[in-house]
């Protein structure tokens, strides 16, 4: 049987103060909230680093496609109890505290305690864009891996829900995902183009030494 995983984000603040905003599938265990990062992560090293972690609950989906498409920086507020921050965006917002670190040489698991919860606006219900934001987010985030098909397939697919549920933030989120698709294929072209021309000249090269 498969663990059931939230898709949230954390926020997380370095030693020198600088926020960090990732989002992050967690499980729950009870009360705790298990967090698994891939090594490196700046979320683990900041964890590290002072103990602490804020989980945010967002419907606003533009915070996973902006992180797989270069945009970080979000409005943020102070943390109530921790050393933290979490995002203004959050719906409900969770301070953590590192219970218990079981290393790993790729992916460590993370038991989180609560420390202090507090909920900002009610969760409205299931919307089909926002699931396919989270998708094409995870589609994105993963370009230099899966065949350009398949992520064809799979963005036309998640394309209907935008189409016929969307608002204005999904929409946004979504044009910044098909642009990262287009400039994915863009520069593989590119180098593909470079690569085919180098290896056309290599005769000429060798007759000319
Ligand atoms: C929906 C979604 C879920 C993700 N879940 C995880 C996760 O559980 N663990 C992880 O390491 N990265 C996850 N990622 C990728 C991270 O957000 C991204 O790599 C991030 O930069 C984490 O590394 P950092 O801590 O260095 O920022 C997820 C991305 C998306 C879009």
């Amino acid at each position: 049987m498969n663990d059931v995983i939230y898709e949230t984000v954390i926020s997380t603040v370095a030693s020198d103060g600088t926020p960090h905003v990732a989002p992050m599938g967690v499980r729950y265990r009870g009360a705790d909230v298990i967090l698994m990062p891939f090594k490196p992560s700046t979320t683990l090293a900041n964890i590290i680093g002072n103990r602490h972690a804020v989980l945010n609950i967002v419907a606003d989906t533009r915070v996973f496609a902006g992180a797989v498409t270069g945009r970080r920086s979000w409005p943020l507020r102070p943390a109530e109890r921790i050393d933290g921050v979490r995002l203004s965006c959050a719906l409900d917002h969770v301070e953590l505290e590192l219970a218990e670190l079981s290393d790993d040489p790729q992916r460590p698991v993370l038991r989180m305690a609560r420390v202090f919860e507090a909920r900002h606006a009610p969760y409205i219900g299931f919307n089909r864009a926002q699931a396919a934001v989270i998708e094409g987010a995870i589609l994105v985030s993963r370009l230099r891996m899966l065949p350009a098909e398949k992520v064809d397939a799979e963005m036309a697919y998640l394309q209907i829900a935008i189409d016929k549920t969307a608002g204005p933030e999904e929409h946004e989120a979504w044009g910044w995902l098909t642009e990262a698709v287009a400039r994915h294929r863009a520069t593989a072209q590119a180098s593909a183009q470079a690569s085919t021309q180098a290896s056309t000249q290599e005769p000429t090269r060798e007759k000319q030494t």
